[in-house]
This record gives C-alpha cells, structure tokens and sequence, in this order.
C-alpha cells in the first residue's frame, strides 16, 4: 500500500501537462471518483488497524498533493488565455503589414515633377474652384471667344463667374500676378470639364502645366525643354515634333508629339501606325497673357506648355481605358510600383 502510495505520489509531481484539456485528462484518472486516488481509499479499508494511522496520513497528503498539482495546472493555461496577460512567443516570424502601393497617376505626376524640378522649376498650385478671369479671361480667352467651347465648363453656382477650372493654365495667372520674373515652374492638378464619360475621356483628369517667363526666351528653350523632358520620361532614343496648333494664350501655338516608345516610330496599333503620339500643348505665352498679368511684354517673354497626366500614364503602362484610374480597383492598382 505504502508503495503504491509513493508511486502514485512521484506520477503527480512528475506530470507535465500540455494544455488545459490535457489537465482534465489528469484530474479524471487521478481525482476523480473512479480515479487512482479514490481506488486507494478504497483498499484503505483493508489496512491493518495499526498502520492506519501512518498509511491515512499519507494517503491525504497525496490527495492535497495531488489537488495541488491540478490547480496549478489549470491556473497556468487559464493565464494562457487570458488576453489580458497573454504570452507571446517572441520568436514567431511577424505578420506581414499589407501596406499599399502608390497610384499610377502619382507615380507618374511625380516624375515629371521630378524631372522638372532637375532644370530648376518649382512646384505651385492654385484653388479648383477658380474665377472666370483666371481660368479664361486673362488667358486672353474673353466671355464671346470661340475657343471656350473647346472645353466644356462645370459652373458650380447661378454665378457664371464661378467655374471648376477646365485646365490648370489657371495656375500661370495666378504665378504671374503674385510674382515677378525670372519665373520658372510647373503646376500639377486636377481639372474638370462636361463631358461624357468613356475610356478616352473624363470628367475629371489631371494636368501639369508648366510656365518659364525670362528676357530673351525663346522657341528654342521650349524645343529643348521639350526635348530634355521627353527623352527623360521616354528613354533617351525618343524623338520629339512640333505641329503648328491653335491656343488662346500662346503665339506661336504647337502640339507635341514623341516618337511611339513602343515601336519606335515604325507604327503599330498603339501609335494607330503614325509612329507618333500627341503628348501635349505649347507655345510662346502670348503679350496679351503677359500684360494682363502686369508683366511687361516688351521687356519679357516665355514659354508654356500643359499635358495630361492620364495621357502619359496610359503611354507608359499601356492602360487602354482611362476610367481605370478612378474605379480604386485593387487588383489594377497593386501592378503599380513606384519608383519615386
Ligand atoms: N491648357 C491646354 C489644355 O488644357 C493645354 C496647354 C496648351 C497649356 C498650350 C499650355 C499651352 O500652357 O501653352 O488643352
């Protein structure tokens, strides 16, 4: 009986248990009233009268032990549990953080923020909700001037005044008016106009326009501006054209084509076989613009040009319908990485 006692006796302080189910299986074969314990108290019964003294007392101190163990058992994996007091295994690998990827049109915006930024443009920026005079009016684009109807305008109030601006040439006046030359910088934005919306065209998009005003600059700084940004953008083997065009405050007027990055200027279904595609408008800003904006036209002259953002990314990455950049599709949007 005495052995049996110390067997079990060195069973329970040798158990290790492995989780709280585990500690139950224990308690049962152990504590319960079919377990080891009880079974002993039964055959206490036949013990002879004068070890009774001496066996009773260690068959309770095996009990106490025994209901010893399994509490401390259950508090442990209970602490387990609790949140309050977890335990954490430092050495597990950490969970990846899913962190997003930068738009495709940021991605773009900002290089050719950046590029620009290399020849020493600054940044500027002026409201999207802009005043006739600045989105039309001083670009030498008066109230009856056809070529409004260009560019579909959103008036956000009965006050014809008031417009969503329709291109972010609003931001030369602006610059103008509250500085005096040298001036040299590029605007990125968003602008609106009404129109119906397809995959070539939205009713909002963005622009960069880009405004250099100095003595003596000429067509040629422009061309090789022009020049300078494309290959940057492009690759270093693009060509540029210059085809005579009509903007309200430029004289003399161009749009800009590069050679299609794509087939090198052999044609293909991108260039629609042209070999060519039209990147954006420029031109020599205007004296009527110059002098609206209190800029002396005889002592000074400039350049400025304005291109679609969506349009260069679609160049560059090939999307082939422009509402893609407005849908926040998560499966398009993750193809992007940014390299700046
Ligand atoms: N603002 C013109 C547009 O939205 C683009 C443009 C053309 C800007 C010629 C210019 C420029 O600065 O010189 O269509």
């Amino acid at each position: 009986m005495k052995n049996k006692i110390e067997e079990l006796l060195s069973e329970i302080e040798t158990f290790a248990a492995e989780s709280k189910e585990h500690v139950e299986e224990f308690r049962i074969k152990i504590l319960s009233k079919k377990g080891k314990v009880r079974e002993l108290f039964e055959e206490f019964k036949n013990v002879a009268p004068e070890l009774r003294k001496e066996v009773g007392q260690k068959l309770n101190e095996l009990q106490n032990k025994a209901e010893e163990k399994v509490n401390e058992l259950k508090e442990k994996f209970e602490n387990r549990d609790d949140k309050k007091n977890p335990t954490i295994d430092l050495t597990l690998p950490a969970e990846n953080i899913a962190v997003g990827s930068r738009h495709p049109l940021s991605i773009v915006r900002n290089q050719i923020v950046e590029i620009f930024s290399r020849i020493g443009f600054t940044i500027s920026d002026g409201p999207e909700i802009e005043d006739d005079w600045h989105n039309f009016t001083a670009l030498n684009t008066p109230a009856d001037h056809p070529a409004r109807d260009m560019q579909d305008t959103f008036y956000i109030s009965e006050d014809p005044d008031i417009v969503l601006r329709t291109q972010t040439s609003s931001v030369q006046v602006h610059v103008m008016e509250n500085s005096t030359p040298p001036i040299r910088t590029i605007s990125p934005g968003r602008v609106y106009r009404n129109e119906a919306i397809s995959a070539r065209a939205h009713c909002q998009f963005h622009q960069v326009e880009g405004l250099y005003i100095d003595k003596n600059v000429s067509f040629a700084d422009l061309k090789q501006t022009l020049l300078y940004f494309s290959k940057e953008m492009f690759g270093e083997e693009t060509k540029i054209r210059l085809r005579p065009s009509f903007f309200p405050f430029t004289e003399i007027s161009a749009e800009m084509d590069i050679s299609c990055p794509f087939c090198k200027g052999k044609g293909c279904n991108i260039c629609k076989g042209a070999g060519w595609v039209e990147i954006l408008g420029c031109g020599m800003v205007d004296p009527a613009v110059l002098d609206n904006c209190k800029i002396d036209s005889k002592t000074y002259s400039g350049f400025a040009f304005g291109m679609g953002v969506e349009r260069i990314t679609m160049l560059k990455y090939q999307v082939k319908d422009l509402r893609l950049f407005f849908e926040n599709d998560i499966r398009f949007l993750k193809q992007f990485k940014a390299v700046i």
